[in-house]
């Protein structure tokens, strides 16, 4: 058994923030954040919190799959930003949806979040423990990036995106994950402080910092690793690869996995430039935008590689 994407939802905040909008509050410009980023606006939460968000990415999959609520055995949410230190927000989903029969549950493995929860998944239907399965990305990472570092708050958005998942004899045929917490503060967001009992000070929130050079090398020398990894185990070549689903977190690191596969930019879907870098949320919300757009049939071969804070990255090979 294995699993295949039986349906994928989505759910972005309505608020649209461009680069004009951030000129006026930090030192940028329109054309720097395009020509380095590929970004041209994002969605930004007012009120809505990471459960809201992934509550309603979750209905639209379970709509657009068929499935009941009741019919899920577990739901697994990746985020970087929850709503609380616990319970976490999986909880509050499977109570939103009525999904009184799913075992729901936190992962955190930043923007690799989605692609982590896809091969935990993948274990559990191997194992033939359970049938049909709900992963989230879902993220309001607008509340911990410091909206006066412009190094940082351009790059990102909120938004969720649901996937569906059901142990089948097609979906996915390999993939792989790991992590090298050595190079963890190149992207780190602090939780708050330690001493508020024994000193006295209030805590403090943390907010995101990254060394974005360092995060860039490391992207783009381990996505094309990861893809070389599962053409080989599956005797596979670029030829056979329809589509490179990549984590948006840049259209130029995008660009440069591109040369580095020696594959056309073609083969790179993007929705960076809508939505910015969403985190565990990419990658389902540019599943959606290609359904949407007719972009994939049945037998397709596409490969989905996330990478991010841990570091963390993760790649599933899967015919759709
Ligand atoms: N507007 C205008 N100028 C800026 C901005 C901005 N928003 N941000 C930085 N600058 C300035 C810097 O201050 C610097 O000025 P200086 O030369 O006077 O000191 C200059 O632009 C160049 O800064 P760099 O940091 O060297 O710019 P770089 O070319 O590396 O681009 C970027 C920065 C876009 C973040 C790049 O490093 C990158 O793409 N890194 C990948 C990281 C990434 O995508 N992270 C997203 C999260 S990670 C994830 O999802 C896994």
């Amino acid at each position: 058994m294995t699993s295949r994407i039986a349906g994928i939802g989505i759910y972005v905040p309505e608020t649209v923030v461009t680069n004009h909008d951030l000129a006026k509050i930090v030192d940028t410009n329109d054309q720097w954040i395009t020509e380095r980023t590929g970004i041209r606006e994002r969605r930004i939460s007012t009120g809505e919190g990471t459960r809201h968000l992934a509550a309603k990415a979750a209905a639209r999959a379970l709509e657009n799959a068929g499935v009941k609520p009741e019919e899920l055995d577990l739901i697994i949410l990746g985020t970087s930003t929850p709503d609380r230190n616990f319970p976490g927000d999986a909880c509050y989903v499977q109570a939103m949806l009525g999904a009184k029969n799913a075992a729901a549950f936190d992962i955190s493995a930043a923007c690799s979040g989605f692609i982590f929860a896809m091969n935990i998944v993948e274990g559990f239907f191997k194992a033939g423990i359970y049938k049909t399965a709900l992963i989230i990305g879902s993220e309001t990472i607008s509340k911990v990036v410091d909206w006066s570092d412009r190094s940082t708050c351009v790059l990102f958005g909120d938004g969720a995106g649901a996937a569906v998942l059901k142990a089948s004899d097609t979906g996915v045929m390999d993939m792989l994950m790991g992590s090298d917490g050595t190079k963890g503060d190149a992207l780190q967001c602090e939780s708050r402080t330690m001493g508020n009992f024994l000193i006295g000070k209030k805590p403090v929130s943390g907010f995101m910092t990254m060394d974005g050079q360092e995060v860039f090398r490391f992207a783009v020398k381990k996505v094309p690793e990861s893809v070389d990894i599962l053409l080989k185990r599956n005797g596979l070549s670029g030829k056979d690869i329809r589509y490179y689903v990549l984590h948006q977190a840049n259209e130029r690191i995008i660009e440069a996995v591109a040369r580095r596969l020696k594959e056309p930019i073609e083969k790179f879907p993007m929705t960076i430039g809508k939505y910015g870098n969403t985190s565990t949320a990419s990658i389902p919300l540019l599943l959606d935008d290609m359904l949407k757009r007719d972009m994939l049939a049945p037998g397709d071969k596409i490969i989905i590689s996330g990478f991010g804070a841990g570091m963390t990255w993760g790649a599933v090979l899967m015919e759709w």
